[in-house]
């Protein structure tokens, strides 16, 4: 069977990155968690004072040390899964703080920082056999990707699989505080001017508010297995 590209789009908590995760795992894939490159420019930025603690965020600095940071997935024993690395750094667990959930969709706003990820996401899905997963994939990293999904759930069902992810890792959360950061990072996401969230024409939708991870893991499973037999039709 050959290699195909999938595109997992969607808005923030909805399981993307679980679904994406399994998906890459039970096919032999490499997975791409693209909102953690936006997370690790933003951790960065936070950490030398590029966003000021006024908000302010400093685009001349940041345009300067852009071009200067590496980013990379290592895969973690434990976990199986790939952990993110910022300049040679395990940051995985310090890019899923709210103080970085805060700020990161002003970041990803920003049109340099979006055109220099995209460019590296575009390359590491250049041999296809991966499972990427964002907010654009499906539209600008891999228009012509052969699977696109496109995920959704309501906003509060979103808060609290992410209250409950930071309460079982033993962090402070306050429900309230999450849902706002929800709903303020839908609305930015889907009204910035480069590359909003929006589903392209050719994917297919997922609503899993009511679905459990085992059905949305068997759900995937055979949207790959059309899309992988359609594409190997195609091309014989
Ligand atoms: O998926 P996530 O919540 O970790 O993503 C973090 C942020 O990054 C999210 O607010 C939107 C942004 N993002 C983006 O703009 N484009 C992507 N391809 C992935 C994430």
């Amino acid at each position: 069977m050959k290699r195909i590209t999938i595109a997992i789009d969607g808005f923030s908590s909805c399981g993307k990155s679980t679904m994406a995760k399994s998906l890459a795992r039970k096919i032999g894939y490499t997975y791409i968690d693209s909102g953690a490159m936006y997370r690790a420019v933003t951790l960065y930025c936070l950490d030398k004072g590029i966003i000021a603690p006024d908000g302010n965020i400093d685009e001349t600095r940041l345009r300067d040390c852009l071009g200067k940071l590496y980013i990379s997935f290592i895969p973690n024993r434990l976990t199986g899964s790939p952990d993110t690395y910022l300049d040679g750094v395990n940051v995985e667990e310090d890019i899923r703080q709210m103080r970085v959930s805060s700020q990161v969709s002003r970041i990803s706003a920003i049109p340099f920082v979006r055109e220099a990820l995209v460019r590296q996401q575009q390359s590491m899905g250049k041999n296809k056999g991966v499972v990427m997963d964002g907010r654009d994939i499906g539209t600008t990293v891999f228009p012509d990707a052969e699977l696109k999904i496109f995920v959704t759930a309501d906003a509060q069902t979103r808060a609290m699989r992410r209250y409950n992810e930071l309460k079982a890792k033993g962090d402070k959360a306050n429900f309230d505080d999450i849902l706002h950061n929800v709903i303020e990072r839908d609305r930015i996401d889907q009204t910035r001017e480069v590359s909003p969230l929006r589903k392209a024409d050719d994917a297919i939708t997922l609503d899993n508010s009511n679905m459990s991870v085992k059905q949305q893991d068997e759900w995937l499973i055979e949207q790959y297995r059309k899309a992988a037999a359609e594409d190997n039709d195609r091309k014989d």
